[in-house]
């Protein structure tokens, strides 16, 4: 692009603003602002003029979309920007979310909801929370990489030693990025896998503690871990796709879920409802509780100030596929 066009662009782009958000006056100093403040909170360095201007662009857009949710009143979360703010929805599916989940997910069935009126048999809590009761780590990080796996994996198999040992280890990551996939499991590093195929990596090979082989974020070459400590959990299950059997897994234990997150870009709090009906199983996250009304607590791995401090809370109603492909650590 040369400076004609990228001046041109930026013409294009003001007018474009003032037409979409009739509220905001004058459009361009506030979105400016706004932008600016935005950027030097975030630490935003370009590689050049172009993609700079890019940026603001895209920023721009998801600003509009942002303040559109804000005047839905029948919305029942919140949005906010964050650190995914100057990507595209495009950008965001193929650098944040699994690509592997999103194109081979076996074909989702039809859920297994009890059917006529059968009587809960299974007697789980009314509602269930793990935060706070030193059975997690703290909400991590996985940058610009699709590694929610290896997330999704570690922090379980973490949650279940500490619930048998009562002792809190924070397993790597990295180990599961780096050496899962030259180990023979069909794993990608930062183009994903399926969560499964780490659990079984980590029954056969252990898994170490992150202060031992730290994550850094991008794939790296597998590191020898024989003569560190490991933890070999035993067994694992897919868990019957009915709210009964998730719930009454999350009872005993924060469990693996894969989940369509494609609209969760600038979730900020309250109870998410915005998971399209059809859904694209594209990330891995933590169900770590369920609320009275059957809503699902999530720990996901953008961070802590993405989100509800790094959770998210999934509408019971709209529950963006997580009865779908559940795991649970047996032994
Ligand atoms: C890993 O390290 C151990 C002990 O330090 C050594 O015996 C083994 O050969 C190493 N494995 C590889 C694949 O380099």
């Amino acid at each position: 692009m040369n400076k004609i066009s990228v001046v041109l662009l930026a013409l294009a782009l003001t007018s474009q603003i003032q037409c979409q958000a009739e509220e905001v006056k004058p459009a361009s100093i506030s979105y400016f602002d706004t932008y600016n403040k935005w950027r030097s909170n975030n630490r935003r360095v370009f590689l050049n003029k172009e993609e700079e201007t890019y940026r603001q662009l895209v920023f721009f857009e998801n600003l509009n979309q942002i303040n559109a949710h804000q005047k839905n009143n029948e919305a029942t979360y919140t949005v906010s920007l964050n650190q995914f703010s100057d990507y595209s929805d495009e950008e965001f599916q193929q650098i944040i979310l699994n690509k592997r989940i999103q194109m081979s997910q076996p074909e989702i069935q039809e859920e297994q909801q009890p059917k006529g009126n059968l009587r809960k048999t299974v007697s789980y809590p009314d509602s269930v929370d793990w935060r706070n009761t030193g059975a997690l780590s703290p909400v991590q990080n996985q940058g610009w990489c699709g590694s929610c796996a290896a997330f999704g994996t570690a922090g379980v198999l973490e949650s279940f030693h500490y619930i048998r040992y009562n002792y809190l280890v924070k397993f790597s990551e990295q180990q599961l990025l780096d050496c899962a996939r030259q180990a023979g499991f069909d794993a990608y590093g930062c183009d994903g896998t399926w969560q499964q195929e780490y659990f079984k990596y980590a029954i056969k090979h252990g898994i170490v503690s992150a202060n031992s082989y730290p994550y850094v974020g991008y794939q790296t070459a597998c590191k020898n871990t024989s003569d560190l400590p490991k933890y070999f959990p035993q067994s694992f299950r897919f868990i019957n796709r009915n709210s009964d059997d998730i719930k009454d897994a999350i009872s005993k234990g924060p469990i693996s879920v894969t989940i369509d997150a494609s609209n969760w870009k600038y979730y900020r709090g309250g109870i998410f409802n915005g998971c399209s009906r059809y859904r694209q199983l594209n990330h891995a996250v933590i169900a770590v509780g369920y609320d009275v009304q059957g809503n699902y607590i999530i720990k996901n791995s953008w961070g802590p100030y993405w989100g509800d401090e790094g959770y998210i809370t999934i509408s019971a109603q709209n529950d963006c596929g997580i009865l779908l492909s559940a795991i649970q650590v047996l032994s």
